[in-house]
This record gives structure tokens, C-alpha cells and sequence, in this order.
């Protein structure tokens, strides 16, 4: 082996403007060396998504990349897990809950951020797609910090300030949620976790509209149902065309999303009786600010 061989720089590839960029030339079944994963990570910053693409990596590989960008934290739903691998959870159309029926899933079919409702929410959500449709099924992500900054100034001002207040699944949609979620909730005894709605990005400073509808019991100072209509409606508002777009998934792709920066949604647009399943890892955030 020629050791002056000179190793493949990654290949960048901006998926549009404002968000989402396709890197390939970084293997990740070995850590990256300080100057690859610079690259990466910057990529990750200014794209607010970036996907690695054309990696087969086992769970323990999987894990291995996505500790290089820090402490992992568990999925707060437990019952879909990697056999021996419990910080890699199982996203699948093929999952059953409790009671045997289907579990329902729609609830990551619109515009979220994960886990809101805990006290300091992951920085990084990651995606690695183990099977998949023939099309469709995509993720979906989008801009927040650049959908903040293109609001009128007046829209900036009403809701830069505005505090949310979070449960595991809010009351206005638990007839739609997940019986064993909605279950858990109801057993629950811990008050909701107060987050901004606008959160401060601790790395970049920027702002960024940050929000789980399923999981915003209200606006500190709405209704429940008034918190759903105005976090509808500013949705409407905030996420254009231009600021998101959809990954059509590559076996093998490992999708990382900046979540203080981004809301995510996942794609049901596919023939549910192929199989579309990927590995989430999740890496531990700060306090949202
Ligand atoms: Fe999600």
C-alpha cells in the first residue's frame, strides 16, 4: 500500500441555497480525521442538514459515526429499538403498538423537532436508511433560521419573545396520537417544559422558529386550541419552497439534521407495503435558549 496516497477530500454538494447538502468521499467506517470532520461539520452549520451518503455501516459502526459529533441520548420512546443497540432506535411503517394495531405515526407527518418536551432536547437528529421504497418516503427538512429572518419584521417582533409549553403529546392531539403515548401522558405527573419558540442557535447565534405542534400544550398565553391554529397559521407563514426540501433516500445515507436550526417532517407518500426503515441516533443538546 502507498502510505503518501493522498486520501479523498469529501465532495460537497448544496442541495439548494438555504438548505441540505449531499457529501460524498467520507468513509464512516473509521473516524474521520480532524480535517474531514471540520468539513463535515461546517457543512452541517451552514446547510442546516447534510447527508452522508454511500456508507454500509453496521449498528456498531453507526453509533461509532455519530458519537464524533457528541454524547448520544436515548430515544424517549423505548419500544422500538435495536436488538443490543438501545441508543439506535427503529423508525418503521411496520411497527405494531401495544395493543397489536399498526402504531400510528402521523404525528412526525407534519413540520416537528424532536423531543421538545424534555429539558434540553437533541442538537442532532440522524437518519440512516437501512431499507426503503421503491420512491417516495422521503424526509423532509427546512430552514427555520432562514424562514425566521425572511418574516415581516412585525411577525419577528410578536413572536421572538413567545414561550411554549410542552408535554409528551398535547391534549389537542392525543385522539390522533399513539394509544401507548397518550397512555404514558396521562400518567404523567411532570409539569410542562417551558422552551422558547423562537430558540437562539448556541454555535451561530442565529435565530430560529423551533416548535413540535403534538407536543405544545399551549403558547404561554393561548388556549390549547388557539396554540394549534396560531402555530398552524405561522407554519403557513414561515416555511416556503425555497427554504426546505425533501431527501429522497439512497440505502446507505446517513441524513444528520441541525435541529436548533430546522424543522423535520417525514414522507408517508409511499406503497406501505414495502418497507421503509431507518436507524435514528439522537446526540444530546443544551438548554434551549
Ligand atoms: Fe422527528
Amino acid at each position: 500500500m502507498n502510505v503518501l496516497a493522498k486520501k479523498p477530500a469529501p465532495q460537497i454538494e448544496k442541495v439548494k441555497d438555504h438548505v441540505g447538502a449531499i457529501i460524498t468521499g467520507v468513509d464512516l467506517t473509521k473516524p474521520m480525521d480532524a480535517e474531514t470532520f471540520k468539513t463535515v461539520y461546517d457543512a452541517l452549520l451552514e446547510n442546516v442538514a447534510i447527508v452522508i451518503r454511500g456508507n454500509v455501516l453496521t449498528p456498531a459502526q453507526y453509533q461509532a459515526a455519530a458519537e464524533q459529533f457528541g454524547e448520544l441520548m436515548e430515544d424517549q420512546n423505548r419500544m422500538y429499538l435495536v436488538d443490543g443497540h438501545p441508543l439506535i432506535s427503529v423508525l418503521s411503517n411496520r411497527h405494531k403498538a401495544s395493543d397489536g394495531k399498526p402504531a400510528k405515526i402521523a404525528n412526525n407527518a407534519t413540520w416537528h423537532t424532536d423531543h421538545t418536551n424534555q429539558e434540553c432536547p437533541p442538537k442532532f437528529t440522524m437518519l440512516y436508511a437501512v431499507e426503503l421504497p421503491d420512491t417516495g418516503g422521503g424526509t423532509a427538512v427546512c430552514n427555520m433560521r432562514d424562514a425566521y429572518e425572511a418574516l415581516p419584521e412585525d411577525i419577528r417582533e410578536k413572536i421572538v419573545d413567545m414561550k411554549t409549553e410542552n408535554t409528551l403529546i398535547s391534549s389537542a392531539r392525543m385522539a390522533s396520537a399513539n394509544p401507548d403515548i397518550v397512555k404514558v401522558q396521562k400518567a404523567s405527573t411532570k409539569p410542562p417544559t417551558v422552551q422558547p419558540l423562537v430558540r437562539t442557535h448556541p454555535e451561530t447565534g442565529t435565530k430560529s422558529i423551533w416548535f413540535h405542534k403534538s407536543k405544545t400544550e399551549r403558547v404561554i398565553g393561548m388556549e390549547p386550541q388557539e396554540t394549534q391554529d396560531f402555530l398552524e397559521d405561522l407554519l403557513e407563514k414561515s416555511i416556503k419552497p425555497e427554504f426546505h426540501f425533501v431527501h429522497e433516500w439512497q440505502v446507505g445515507d446517513m441524513l444528520i439534521i441541525d435541529n436548533r436550526s430546522t424543522m423535520h417532517k417525514a414522507g408517508f407518500d409511499f406503497d406501505k407495503s414495502q418497507h421503509r426503515h431507518l436507524h435514528r441516533i439522537l446526540v444530546r443538546g443544551d438548554r434551549p435558549s
